[in-house]
């Protein structure tokens, strides 16, 4: 059998095969709460054969949302929602995970497909998506085109790291087996970690040890909290694509300090802190991100994901094969095709439908024998 449909233990969380649906926003919440989108779209992707479906970045408090429509977990009605999201995925055979985040100075956008600029008078009148106010470590925007953020107090920060504790509370009442702390892509955690948009003088800025101070203590208290039942990841952005921002020694360190805090996995992305997390200037390529996945792995001794690109069975199993990674994590392609993990393991592992629901399988495996027999020239009725 393949490495990449074969189990793993993660903490004391065991995934069926090492394919992981990678977060992505469906910015199709209302006021933060899952809708049936959201029990559809996980609940599909769960079907499709996955070992762990992970939600899409889930925000940690109001002033912590990216557009209008991104998930939140800061109340009972969105912990409830969200519970029903995690059971949907657990009964269609996969293990659910969340995202949590807070994205800082990335805040109060338009969704992307409204054009993902700065939430304005005109969102308002034909949206009803009033704007609000923006934080970061330091009063320094994006780029000259986005709203300059109010700098982080020490009272906010500590606010911030209790914000992310308790939503971490809600995701294991509502279910969740594994954790996930969005320190990438360019959003608040990410903000503390790179020197381009960290100017503080205090305890959280400074030399890189002062840097990464609040993602490592928001690790060491979630760890806390949760114990061996289940695993906690932290996705970062191993390298900031721009020279004057931080890369893979920085990325070591910090994966090394993550491991000691609790941390089970490091989810190994790049980019994202200067334009959209889809905007960094590191070359895009197949599997772009696997050699980052795997200096991490090899300099902090610790589990990695490798995402970016991983497009079918035979590289994701390379990728495992060569030590770069303990996991991957699709997105793109699973959106393009739900059953994207069930079509790779018959690229590696054989043509049957044995591993497919029966629903469906049952069905395929007889509708191939019948046009194979067709191919050789028989009747179908033969
Ligand atoms: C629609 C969309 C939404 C995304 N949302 C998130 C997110 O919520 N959190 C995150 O860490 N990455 C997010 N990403 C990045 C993906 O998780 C993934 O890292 C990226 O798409 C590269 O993998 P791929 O080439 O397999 O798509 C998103 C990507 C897409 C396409």
């Amino acid at each position: 059998m393949s490495k990449l449909f074969s189990s793993v233990t993660l903490g004391e969380v065991t995934l069926a095969n090492r394919v992981m649906i990678s977060p992505m926003c469906q910015y199709s919440a209302i006021d933060g709460v899952a809708q049936a989108w959201h029990r559809v779209q996980y609940g599909r992707l769960a079907m499709g054969g996955a070992g762990l479906v992970m939600v899409e970045m889930t925000l940690v408090s109001p002033e912590g949302m990216g557009t209008a429509g991104d998930l939140g977990l800061w109340n009972d009605e969105q912990e409830a929602a969200l519970a029903e999201v995690a059971a949907t995925i657990r009964k269609l055979g996969a293990k659910p995970a969340i995202q949590l985040g807070h994205t800082g100075r990335k805040g109060a956008t338009q969704r992307p497909w409204h054009g993902g600029m700065p939430l304005s008078a005109v969102d308002l009148e034909v949206r009803g998506e009033q704007p609000w106010p923006i934080v970061a470590p330091s009063a320094i925007p994006m780029s000259a085109d986005r709203v300059t953020p109010r700098a982080l107090s020490l009272e906010d920060i500590d606010r911030i790291r209790r914000d992310f504790v308790q939503a971490a509370r809600r995701a294991l009442r509502a279910g969740f087996d594994v954790i996930e702390i969005h320190a990438a892509h360019g959003y608040l955690l990410h903000q503390f970690v790179s020197p381009i948009s960290n100017h503080r003088a205090d305890e959280y800025g400074g030399d890189l040890a002062r840097r990464i101070r609040l993602p490592v203590e928001i690790t060491q208290e979630i760890k806390a909290l949760m114990g061996r039942k289940n695993a906690l990841f932290v996705r970062m952005s191993v390298t900031d694509g721009v020279a004057e921002g931080h890369g893979v020694p920085e990325s070591v360190t910090f994966a090394q300090a993550l491991k000691a805090a609790g941390a089970d996995v490091i989810d190994c992305s790049s980019g994202g802190l200067i334009g959209t997390a889809s905007n960094s200037r590191s070359a895009r390529s197949r599997g772009f991100q696997v050699p980052l996945a795997r200096a991490i792995r090899e300099g902090a001794d610790v589990s990695t994901v490798a995402v970016g690109l991983i497009l079918d069975g035979p590289q994701a199993e390379a990728v495992l094969k060569d030590g770069s990674a303990d996991l991957i994590a699709v997105g793109r392609s699973a959106l393009d095709d739900p059953n994207w993990p069930l079509h790779a393991r018959q690229t590696i592992d054989g043509p049957g439908f044995e591993h497919w629901p029966p629903q469906s399988g049952w069905w395929l495996e007889r509708r191939a024998a019948l046009l194979s027999s067709t191919q050789r020239g028989m009747s179908p009725l033969e």
